[in-house]
């Protein structure tokens, strides 16, 4: 179709607003946006606050997130001149190309997907789960396909919704003509999957109601190194890279490796303690945080340059969506309105 992005690679990831961003962000997504992603390709990055809206919320809550999240990712280096940065409400599209993406997905395929089943659980225990956490995965595809991306970097656990995204622009293509480009992921090549300090075995998340073994971007360094020193590893006498049997070293050796862009087997080497260990892994993790939080610091004393760069990045966003999505409505058979 005509709507190509000149032959560059595009690029487009989101962050959702449900929680403060951790370590797992940083390392897993948002610093190869920065560093890599926003300068080898167009690059869109969004705050998904629509997908924050699938759980219980605090609406001031997730006002707050949502620019915090935003401040963050300009602290972490992405360039409003370089890349677009933007709010997912403030482009329709993403609505309006949602619903055509849960008119190709079935039923089974929302219901099969992990986060799903994860999240359904301890929602259905606090009172209900809300519809749109079964059809999130259709919004995701359609932030992802309205844009004709190619490559989607995010951690592992966003691996499985990138599938679906590229089975439904494959029905998609097949159904009604070639509309959407078929997306791939991109993963990080160590530190895919950053785990929680205190319960190694889980994912270090931003929901998690248990805030010990969860490093925040935004944490005071005091608070950073009593987070790592406590970390939970095993028994067992000596350093070793085992991610089966002995996760929690493992991942401490993921994220000193992650910070000082070592291998995490070779590092292993160097310790013959777990005291000698967690220190190096709080001192790296302190530094590489550092810059983040100083640059926040002084983004978020003025928000009102943050909403600017926000109202910039959603022109930008809507113009390359719209003629997308405007050619998937005609091709399902929706009359044109303008
Ligand atoms: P989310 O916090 O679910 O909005 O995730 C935003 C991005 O960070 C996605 O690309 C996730 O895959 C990635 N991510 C979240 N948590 C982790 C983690 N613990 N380790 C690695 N990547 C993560
Ligand atoms: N589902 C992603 C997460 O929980 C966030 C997200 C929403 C996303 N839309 C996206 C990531 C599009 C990449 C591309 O992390």
């Amino acid at each position: 179709m005509a709507m190509t992005t000149g032959g560059r690679t595009r690029i487009f990831s989101g962050v959702q607003p449900t929680g403060h961003l951790t370590l797992g962000n940083y390392l897993g997504a948002v610093r190869r946006w920065a560093e890599e992603d926003q300068h080898r390709a167009d690059a869109l990055f969004c705050v998904v606050n629509l997908h924050a809206l699938t759980v219980e919320h605090d609406p001031a809550r997730v006002r707050r997130l949502s620019r915090q999240a935003a401040t963050l990712l300009l602290a972490s280096g992405l360039d409003p001149e370089v890349c677009t940065v933007f709010m997912q409400s403030q482009v329709d599209e993403h609505l309006r190309l949602s619903y055509l993406m849960e008119c190709t997905a079935s039923d089974g395929e929302m219901r099969r997907m992990i986060q799903y089943k994860e999240k359904a659980a301890a929602q259905r225990a606090k009172g209900g789960v809300r519809l749109s956490l079964l059809t999130y995965p259709a919004l995701m595809a359609a932030d992802i396909l309205a844009y004709g991306t190619h490559e989607v970097p995010v951690g592992e656990d966003q691996r499985q919704h990138v599938e679906l995204t590229r089975d439904l622009a494959v029905r998609f293509n097949q159904r009604y003509g070639a509309t959407f480009v078929v997306p791939r992921t991109t993963l990080p090549a160590v530190a895919a999957r950053v785990m929680d300090l205190q319960e190694p075995t889980s994912k270090m998340g931003k929901s998690r109601a248990r805030t010990a073994g969860v490093v925040y971007l935004l944490d005071e360094p005091e608070v950073v190194r009593k987070k790592v020193l406590r970390a939970v590893t095993d028994a067992e006498p000596e350093v070793a890279y085992d991610p089966e049997q002995r996760p929690g070293v493992a991942n401490l050796l993921n994220v000193l490796a992650a910070c000082t862009g070592g291998d995490p087997r070779r590092l292993a080497e160097g310790y013959d303690s777990y005291g000698a260990l967690k220190k190096d892994v709080a001192e790296a993790v302190v530094e590489t945080l550092r810059p983040v939080r100083e640059r926040h610091a002084e983004l978020a004393a003025d928000p009102a340059s943050v909403d600017a760069v926000l109202r910039r990045g959603a022109e930008r966003a809507r113009a390359l969506a719209r003629p997308r999505v405007d050619a998937a409505f005609e091709a399902v058979g929706l009359l044109p309105a303008g």
